[in-house]
């Protein structure tokens, strides 16, 4: 079983994430929890090239590049690995989120996106946690992080706003792997809705 988050930056993710992984790992199951872009050590390198610096260092084009050099690094070493030995993999973010940040918010280069994916990848989350949320708070919680890794935060709430449509649009599209989690709501509440519908997908 793969899982991964998605959404829109400070929508909550991580924090899910790892209660999630904790929710499982008290229910006694084996958990690889992991994140992109990195997961994997020469991911984790490819990280730090495309999350720091100016917000027009990389087009989107060769961010494409980054993303799926970063994710086949992460798959061949982290993500296979650990669901061939029968673990459960809760990943923060994974291709979905390269279909929506490089795939429509500077032009239409989805086609690009999920050639790469084909070719590269070739893989899908099994279930997908789109967590939704208002971009302005969003954009407020993830800026209040500083983390240096600002690069796309630096692109704006508008930004985040088309975003957050193109997750809901992605939602649509894949309705048999995505389930779209309301995050505008206190921790725990969110929390109690995604064990529970992970609990439901798993045998
Ligand atoms: P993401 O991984 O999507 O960027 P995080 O899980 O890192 O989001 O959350 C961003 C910030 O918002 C963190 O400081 C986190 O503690 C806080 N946060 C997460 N979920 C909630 C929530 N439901 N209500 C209030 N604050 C939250
Ligand atoms: P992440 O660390 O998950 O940021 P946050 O916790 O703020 O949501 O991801 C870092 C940034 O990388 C985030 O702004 C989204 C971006 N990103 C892409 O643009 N394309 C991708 O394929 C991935 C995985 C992330």
């Amino acid at each position: 079983m793969f899982i991964s988050f998605e959404g829109i930056d400070g929508s909550g993710k991580s924090t899910q994430a790892r209660l999630l992984t904790d929710h499982l790992r008290a229910a006694g199951r084996a958990v690889q929890a992991t994140r992109e872009p990195g997961g994997a050590p020469g991911a984790e390198e490819i990280r730090r090239l495309l999350l720091e610096g100016a917000p027009d260092r990389w087009s989107a084009e060769t961010e494409i590049l980054l993303f799926t050099a970063a994710r086949r690094d992460h798959l061949e070493k982290t993500v296979a690995p650990a669901l061939a030995a029968g673990r459960i993999v809760v990943t923060d973010r994974f291709v979905d989120s390269t279909r929506v940040y490089q795939g429509i918010t500077r032009g239409d280069l989805r086609d690009k996106v999920d050639a790469l994916h084909a070719l590269m990848i070739g893989r899908e989350a099994d279930l997908t946690f789109v967590i939704d949320m208002d971009p302005g708070l969003g954009l407020a919680r993830a800026r209040s992080r500083k983390s240096g890794e600002e690069r796309f935060e630096d692109f704006g709430e508008n930004m985040q706003r088309r975003m957050r449509e193109g997750f809901l649009a992605l939602a649509r599209e894949f309705p048999e792997r995505c389930v779209v989690i309301d995050g505008n709501r206190k921790v725990g509440a969110i929390a109690a809705d995604v064990a529970r519908i992970a609990d439901e997908h798993l045998p």
